[in-house]
């Protein structure tokens, strides 16, 4: 087979968070795919990068006090030790923030306004009045216009699952400031996705072999006509108003792309990144038609990979994706789904913090892996039951039980000259070779692992009905259990080879004990000698996995703030049923017949003064306080006192131990604060 010329990437993760399992899954089903090709002897150049743009980085940025940069390059400097720890080799990691992106995105765009394909129109959007932005949809709260549950987001339910536009909403306000949103028009950009020209190579490309079936049946559904005879789906709004962390739109001031048009231009630009890292011409490998373009992604993101992307592309002038292949979403310990930013369940770095070895969690998802986007399950016990049967149990056990022998007995030197039975048995697996190749191709390796350990039972009854310990014994068996054991060796090489996408790290180990390469697919050359050998894998034992899933060991007792636990959790709901003001302490005197308590009258900026009793009279005198602000709690049910109708209360802190700790202090604003403000 002639060697062909491979781009292959993940979906860019957004750079708001850790990687969690999700994430992993992909890269180890698309490490395992890239590493076959490898194989093969094809050249891959397999990237990724951070997708760093858009109003929720934006956000989270600035409530971290950070600038989105900053924000965004401290989640880069974490990702090492996940891809390492897990054997994904990403030929490069880069950022939808790096000036290759700026330049692309721009390019992209002025080629899709020169073919005809931008349009401007004004739209209606809400504007928070007080951050002076336009919100994104999941940046405005109200109540459900169906159902009218409250604190839901802008564009679903979660209450009864309606589905409307953030217009729609009751009462509507803005995640960010509280402040109400007012209508406000802005001109935005299209890009013309249900212009004819786009419907017929949409039709064209998803069913050229580019997608999945059942992906192509979505697919199919968007673009048909509808009623009014224009596809369902429609132009795509492209552009965003400042402030906005992303890319500016040329000869547009205060516009941006919206991030996920710059987002997969990362793709190029992590690749353009990468080739010109190397001294590799990125434009001639761009331009060559032989040059294939892969996408792994989760089916979350179909329609922005199968009808945007391939379409910004084609009318750019640029080459289409080849294939889009889909995959499912991980669950853990079945079914819980995974929440798609938190990713619950198995936290990646604690498995390996674990001394978990990253190659069972490969061999596991491999074995669970098919070409379709249907889900797929982390269950505990069949994790374990995998591993320890099959990978360890079926496989690896071929090499201990040889090893020994022909170390102690031969010198480590294999014998050429096999039972007839044992070479037929290695003529078995070697003819497998294009059937496993094929497995792998098409992303099945569910299938080409169950083919592979059928195999390994296969040796395994080789091993049962020819039994090396039973041989061993025999002097006048010497040269039988020598071709037995050189059977059993050149097997476990080939099996190696086959496993060696999914276990790159064994197949290492391997290497150094057949002295032989296993990185080419078909150079199945025989083993002449073994180095001493050395356990190659342990089991999985429940410990390790009752540890994973335990939640955080519970922190040690805490030293008690003030003397006093912290209360119950509450709600942002509960907190803002407590009406807290700046209140100016007007008068303040002493109460006849009270040693504890100061009559203090304040003014909350209601244009009259409160009554309100403090026992405050151990540490403060009335002249110490006259005059001064402090912060009440203005919405507390009034109560009668012996001296009198105490309307609020006070601010004050003290130790929970009065004996320990004495002292009791009045809370003060920072200067500025008027009386009558409210405390958030
Ligand atoms: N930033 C976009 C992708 C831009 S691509 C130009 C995004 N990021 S993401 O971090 O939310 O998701 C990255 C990838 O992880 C996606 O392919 C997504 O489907 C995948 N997964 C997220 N959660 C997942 C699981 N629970 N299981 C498997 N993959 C999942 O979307
Ligand atoms: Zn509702």
């Amino acid at each position: 087979m002639s060697q062909r010329r491979l781009f292959v990437t993940t979906a860019l993760p957004y750079a708001n968070g850790n990687f969690h399992i999700g994430h992993i899954m992909e890269y180890i089903q698309a490490d395992i795919w890239v590493r076959y090709q490898r194989m093969q002897g094809h050249e891959v150049n397999f990237v990724c990068a951070d997708d760093a743009h858009g109003a929720p980085i934006m956000i989270a940025a600035e409530k971290a006090g950070k600038t989105p940069q900053q924000f965004v390059a401290d989640i880069a400097a974490g990702r090492k030790p996940y891809l390492e720890g897990f054997h994904i080799a990403f030929d490069n990691w880069h950022s939808t923030d790096g000036p290759e992106n700026h330049a692309l995105a721009q390019q992209v765009y002025l080629d899709l306004k020169k073919a005809g394909l931008i349009d401007t129109r004004t739209i209606e959007q809400f504007f928070d009045p007080e951050k002076n932005m336009f919100l994104p949809d999941r940046f405005i709260k109200g109540e459900c216009p169906k159902c009218s549950a409250r604190d839901q987001y802008g564009d679903n339910c979660e209450s009864c699952g309606a589905v409307y536009a953030p217009t729609e909403l009751k009462n509507p306000f803005s995640a960010l400031s509280g402040a109400t949103p007012v209508l406000k028009n802005s001109e935005h950009f299209f890009f013309k996705l249900s212009d004819p020209r786009c419907i017929a190579f949409l039709k064209d490309w998803t069913t050229s072999g580019a997608v999945q079936p059942e992906v192509l049946n979505k697919i199919t559904e968007w673009i048909a006509p509808g009623e009014d005879g224009r596809p369902k789906m429609g132009d795509w709004d492209i552009s965003r108003d400042a402030p906005y962390f992303g890319i500016e739109i040329p000869d547009a001031p205060g516009k941006y792309f919206y991030v996920w048009l710059d987002a997969p231009i990362g793709y190029l630009a992590s690749l353009k990144n990468y080739f010109d890292k190397t001294g590799r011409d990125f434009d001639a490998f761009m331009a060559d038609p032989s040059t294939e373009q892969y996408h792994f992604i989760g089916k979350d993101i179909i329609t922005f990979h199968t009808l945007f992307w391939p379409a910004m592309l084609h009318f750019s002038g640029r080459k289409v994706p080849s294939q889009v292949f889909v995959h499912g979403f991980l669950t853990v310990n079945s079914g819980e789904k995974m929440s798609k930013s938190r990713g619950t369940g198995l936290d990646p770095l604690k498995y390996l913090s674990l001394g978990m070895n990253p190659e069972w969690l490969r061999y596991y998802l491999a074995a669970k892996l098919n070409a379709k986007n249907e889900d797929v399950d982390f269950n505990a016990e069949d994790f374990m039951l995998r591993v320890n049967s099959d990978l360890v149990g079926k496989f690896i056990n071929i090499a201990s039980r040889a090893a020994g022998f022909l170390t102690k007995r031969f010198g480590g030197q294999l014998t050429h000259s096999f039972d007839t039975q044992g070479a037929a048995l290695l003529q078995a697996l070697r003819n497998a070779s294009s059937e496993i190749a094929t497995l792998y191709q098409e992303r099945e390796y569910g299938r080409a692992t169950r083919e592979i350990m059928a195999m390994a039972d296969q040796v395994n009854v080789y091993v049962d009905q020819n039994k090396p310990w039973e041989l061993a014994k025999d002097e006048a068996q010497n040269d039988k259990l020598h071709q037995v054991c050189s059977v059993l060796i050149n097997a476990f090489a080939q099996l190696s080879r086959y496993l060696a996408p999914v276990l790159p790290a064994l197949a290492v180990q391997v290497e150094k004990l057949i002295g032989q390469k296993l990185d080419r697919w078909d150079a199945a050359a025989e083993v002449d000698a073994i180095a001493p050998y050395q356990h190659l894998m342990q089991r999985v034992v429940p410990e390790q996995l009752a540890s994973l899933f335990e939640a955080p060991a519970a922190a040690p007792e805490p030293e008690l703030p003030g003397g006093e636990a912290i209360a119950p959790t509450i709600s942002i709901e509960d907190f803002a049923k407590i009406d807290l003001r700046i209140a100016r302490i007007v008068d303040c005197q002493a109460v006849e017949g009270s040693t504890k308590l100061l009559r203090l009258s304040l003014d909350v900026g209601e244009g009259r003064l409160r009554q309100v009793f403090s026992g405050i009279a151990s540490q403060y005198k009335p002249q110490d306080l006259q005059g001064k602000l402090t912060v009440m709690v203005a919405n507390l049910a009034p109560r009668k006192m012996k001296f009198g109708i105490s309307e609020g209360m006070v601010l004050a802190a003290s130790h929970a131990d009065d004996k320990a700790q004495p002292g009791i202090h009045v809370l003060e604003p920072s200067a500025g604060a008027q009386p009558g403000m409210r405390i958030h």
